[in-house]
């Protein structure tokens, strides 16, 4: 990261709006959004295009990294178009450009990462290349202020981490999965019952029509006092109960029983973590984000749990849950303000965690595929 002064808050910039383009290539969606971030920190999407391409990658059940690739390759520029069109902007408008740059899958990474570049080296406007996870940290600020420091609870398809925010770009790991993310619970078990991709809201649906009191599901690390999650002993019995399902009642059932589970275990691991932070901290707000903040009753959970804690709870609106760009360009944008701006040679990282130092110093979490990864 290099500084920028004249975006710094000492600046003759900070004093009015921020307007930036934000691009998000790291999965399966090719999504670009302008926001314009005011003095006061108060975020305005002025567009959101969310290209998804489930269809590509449906036959398949799973995203498939080379057709994720070429997809945002073809994508990319009609996206990047309708999102400047629906904002109502020429280039001339723009502040900056922010790009994920990791983590995801690194061929789609690229497209969106060099997309930036070009863009910034043509119009001679600033780059800063985003952690993908950094977005979905600032996304519950895209429906609502929402005031620093918080706890945040980030449930995705390749992470589930507790962390500790106090600024853009300032976080603290307090706990992480030592297996599968929490949305790859979802998915792997979604496609056990015969479900597509992606699993997670199939899965809800199915659970809608269900009830799972009869089943008894594995609770993991139950002996432990730390704030980590483990999904792999559910996702495989999950999936042995799923082989013995012989009717669709049996199955919703099933699927009702998975997500209480899932449920229950991130508001086991959260309760933990609101207490140990109301002891330290005088502001009482939790957060969640990510896609599978989208599951109604992981959020009604998460609510409960929270309040029982005495802290306000918020989530970002629906559209803002799942990967998006609106969220890749009000973190750019909140870099911006400080002058963190990134060099036009940034590459891109399949793995970048958030808290780089608890990932290099927790043994448990070695940055190795499991620790990095989550
Ligand atoms: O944040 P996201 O769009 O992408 C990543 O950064 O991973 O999250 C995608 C994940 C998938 O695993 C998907 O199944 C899950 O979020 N998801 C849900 C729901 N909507 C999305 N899981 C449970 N219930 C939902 N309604
Ligand atoms: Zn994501």
């Amino acid at each position: 990261m290099k500084m920028a002064a004249d975006y710094s808050s000492e600046g003759g910039r900070a004093t009015g709006a921020l307007t930036v383009l934000g691009l998000e290539t790291s999965c399966d969606e090719t999504a670009a959004s302008v926001v314009r971030l005011s003095p006061e920190g108060e975020a305005t999407v002025l567009s959101s295009v969310v290209h998804s391409q489930i269809d590509d990658h449906a036959a398949y059940g799973g995203v498939v990294p080379e057709i994720a690739a070429r997809s945002h390759v073809e994508m990319i520029d009609g996206v990047v178009r309708r999102a400047m069109e629906e904002a109502g902007l020429t280039y001339e408008a723009l502040d900056g450009v922010a790009a994920t740059a990791g983590p995801g899958l690194v061929g789609g990474v690229m497209v969106g990462l060099s997309f930036g570049k070009a863009v910034a080296l043509a119009r001679g406007l600033p780059l800063i290349a985003v952690n993908h996870l950094e977005g979905h940290a600032v996304s519950a600020r895209l429906g609502q202020p929402v005031a620093y420091p918080f706890l945040l609870l980030l449930v995705s398809g390749g992470h589930c981490q507790l962390l500790e925010v106090r600024g853009v770009g300032e976080m603290t790991r307090l706990g992480t999965t030592i297996d599968d993310a929490a949305g790859e619970a979802f998915d792997k078990i979604a496609k056990a019952l015969g479900l597509g991709y992606p699993g997670g809201p199939a899965l809800e649906k199915l659970a809608d029509t269900g009830d799972g009191a009869r089943f008894d599901l594995p609770r993991a690390l139950l002996g432990r006092k730390d704030c980590d999650f483990s999904f792999s002993g559910l996702k495989t019995a999950a999936a042995r109960l799923a082989q013995a399902c012989e009717t669709d009642q049996q199955r919703a059932d099933l699927a009702d029983a998975v997500q209480t589970a899932i449920a229950r275990q991130l508001s086991e691991r959260s309760d933990r973590a609101l207490k140990a932070w109301a002891e330290e901290q005088p502001q009482r707000l939790f957060v969640v984000a990510g896609g599978v903040a989208a599951n109604r009753t992981v959020r009604t959970t998460l609510q409960a749990t929270a309040e029982k804690n005495g802290f306000a709870f918020l989530a970002p609106p629906m559209a803002y849950c799942t990967d998006n760009a609106a969220m890749i360009a009000l973190a750019g944008a909140e870099r911006l303000r400080k002058g963190l701006v990134s060099d036009i040679d940034t590459a891109a990282r399949p793995r970048w965690p958030l808290d780089e130092y608890s990932a290099l110093n927790d043994p448990t979490h070695a940055p190795g595929r499991k620790g990095a990864k989550a």
